[in-house]
């Protein structure tokens, strides 16, 4: 949710911090500050509200310089996106200042008490009391690193906490507990962050904070320990993504270039992930083989957002390609339920980040009753590829957008092939049909350039139905979890309502609310529901709605869209991610010609690490 950074070294700490809270904002954007120690020894605390912006141009104005220092910009939780509740927060004394990424959950009982002990709280936030306590500490003569594992075993909840102290002007403290933290290693500097991408530009050596572990940064050197005083041996791991990956290389936005780069990654997928001699799927898949996941009886696919639109697209390629049930819930009401797991069933959990809470913690509900996790992620290192038994990378590169686009794609080809390789080891698919699937999605990554090139339509038809603030989405069978992800992008970065639905779940109430003028965008598929789909239109056009028509086949839609839009011939297999990809142009076009913020909507936070 929020974005940690921290810096020690011998060069100035305040542009690296800045530099790596622009690659992080997409975590949070309502606030943002940073602390420094100035060369006197002095901390120099400055926090603004709002985007990361306000925070630059007051260290233009009045710059602030010392060589470690640690910022963060915030996604709030407790208390509203002010000046006053931004971190970095302070102790009493001003004496400790931490950032941090989480929430604590016992937050009422621990302000209680500092309270009681004549403690003046200046904020409403769960982080100020970390400072708190750790001061306090500090005060009875403990050491900066001691005084801040006592104090993890005193919070619950999740935190990913840097801190710094004035009294140790060498070191950064880093832990955590169910929120990432990762460790970058330099020459004679080092680094801490809540995602890679505020790295890349610095180093691509790196250390994973596990849970329970806490790490003591100085510019040489990082010691690690866990929560029970343990020294670990650190393990470093190179990270593989380019230095410009998470740049916007000349795009207007990251959503933008993101959506361009899906041939690219789909591309890249296919060499992983495919045997290029058979035309077979051959899934790189760490931990547990495919073949040993082939003989489960029911598989349980959870995530949220748009992972959870992957999980509904995953059951129609699992049922349909290996004939396996396949059910999907939300992960937060997963989480809240006794699901019928155990040995037998394995857990499938979708997310881009692998950091998402509820994904997490239902994941951890499968994993206690005897089933078997399988994660699709797209994030090396995260949690969710640490909690899976097996797990199949994504591989599509940092994702920006707050709006997932390339991660979901890629979610999908993942599913895909995962499908194919279950239905030939448990003998539903044979040799030949496998292979003409593989050929199939070998296509898309040039059907998606052609739909790219094309896109001048989209950009028409957003421009003129921008003002419209209510949409429908309409597919039947593979097109309708495409649908609900079209609706999902629209409103998520244009603000617009949008609702996607089985079409031929209209009839039973959603009818009620077509109005003249309402767009209704369907997708129709060429397989045999694309009959249905043409009585659904006709049924809404016969109401006056204004129909956008998505098909491969535009006859199929002669006389009853007002706009077609041409998507290039593909399998009812393959088609659904033409669909998708054609719906996050319309949303982002739609977005910005709304003026909106595609990049960085209200309210949201690429990756939700709290309940
Ligand atoms: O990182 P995850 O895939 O677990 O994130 C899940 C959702 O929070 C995410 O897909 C969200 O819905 C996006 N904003 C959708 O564009």
């Amino acid at each position: 949710m929020c974005g940690i950074i921290g810096h020690v070294g011998t060069t100035c700490s305040t542009p690296i911090l800045l530099d790596g809270l622009r690659r992080l904002e997409y975590r949070g954007y309502d606030s943002a500050g940073i602390v420094v120690i100035s060369e006197s020894g002095a901390p120099l605390l400055r926090r603004c509200e709002g985007k990361l912006r306000g925070l630059e141009n007051s260290l233009f104005e009045n710059p602030m310089t010392g060589t470690i220092g640690i910022g963060h910009t915030r996604w709030a939780t407790h208390g509203k996106p002010t000046e006053r509740n931004a971190h970095p927060h302070r102790g009493e004394n001003g004496r400790v200042y931490v950032v941090h990424n989480g929430i604590v959950e016992n937050f009422a009982e621990l302000r209680e008490r500092l309270l009681a002990e004549g403690c003046q709280l200046t904020s409403d936030t769960d982080t100020e009391l970390i400072a708190h306590l750790i001061e306090k500490r500090l005060d009875d003569g403990v050491k900066l690193a001691e005084a801040v594992r006592q104090v993890c075993r005193v919070i619950r909840g999740s935190f990913g906490i840097a801190v710094l102290s004035a009294t140790h002007p060498d070191r950064l403290i880093v832990a955590r507990l169910r929120s990432p933290l990762v460790v970058g290693l330099g020459e004679n500097e080092n680094f801490v962050a809540s995602d890679v991408p505020a790295l890349l530009p610095y180093t691509r050596r790196v250390i994973y904070l596990q849970d329970e572990q806490l790490a003591v940064v100085t510019r040489t050197a990082v010691a690690i320990q866990t929560f029970d005083g343990k020294a670990v041996a650190p393990e470093v791991s190179e990270i593989k993504w380019d230095r410009h990956a998470a740049e916007k290389e000349g795009f207007r936005h990251y959503m933008l270039k993101e959506i361009y780069e899906q041939p690219r990654v789909l591309r890249e997928l296919l060499a992983i992930h495919t045997d290029r001699g058979e035309r077979l799927p051959r899934l790189d898949m760490v931990g547990e083989s495919v073949d040993g996941l082939a003989h489960c009886n029911r598989i349980l696919a959870f995530g949220c957002g748009t992972a959870w639109h992957s999980c509904l697209m995953a059951r129609t390629f699992i049922e349909e390609l290996a004939r396996i049930p396949t059910e999907v819930d939300y992960a937060s009401e997963l989480r809240g339920r006794r699901p019928f797991a155990g040995p037998g069933v394995l857990g499938l959990a979708i997310s881009q980040s692998g950091e998402t809470a509820d994904t997490l913690a239902a994941a951890m509900i499968m994993r206690k009753q005897g089933s078997r996790l399988l994660g699709i992620c797209n994030v090396e290192g995260s949690s969710l590829v640490r909690e899976a038994d097996s797990v199949v990378h994504t591989h599509s590169g940092p994702e920006i957008g707050v709006a997932s686009t390339k991660a979901f794609t890629g979610q999908l080809m993942v599913s895909f092939l995962l499908a194919v390789e279950l239905g030939l080891r448990r003998g539903v698919l044979d040799k030949d049909r496998a292979a003409s699937l593989v050929r199939a999605c070998e296509r898309l990554p040039e059907q998606i350039e052609n739909l790219l090139l094309d896109s001048e339509k989209i950009q028409q038809i957003a421009w003129e139905l921008h003002q419209k603030t209510d949409w429908l989405y309409l597919g039947r069978r593979w097109l309708y979890p495409i649908a609900l992800e079209g609706a999902l992008k629209l409103k998520e970065i244009s603000y617009a309502h949008a609702e996607g639905y089985p079409a031929g779940e209209m009839k039973h109430g959603p009818i009620a609310l077509l109005e003249p003028g309402l767009p209704v965008v369907a997708l129709v598929g060429t397989g045999p529901s694309a009959d249905k789909m043409r009585a659904n239109i006709q049924e809404a056009k016969a109401r006056d709605a204004l129909i956008i028509g998505l098909s491969s086949e535009p006859h199929l839609l002669d006389g009853l869209a007002h706009h077609v839009l041409e998507l290039p011939a593909s399998r009812v297999e393959t088609e659904p991610i033409l669909h998708a990809v054609a719906l996050q142009l319309l949303a982002y076009y739609v977005a910005d010609a709304r003026g909106c913020d595609v990049d960085q909507p209200r309210n949201l936070a690429k990756s939700v690490t709290v309940e």
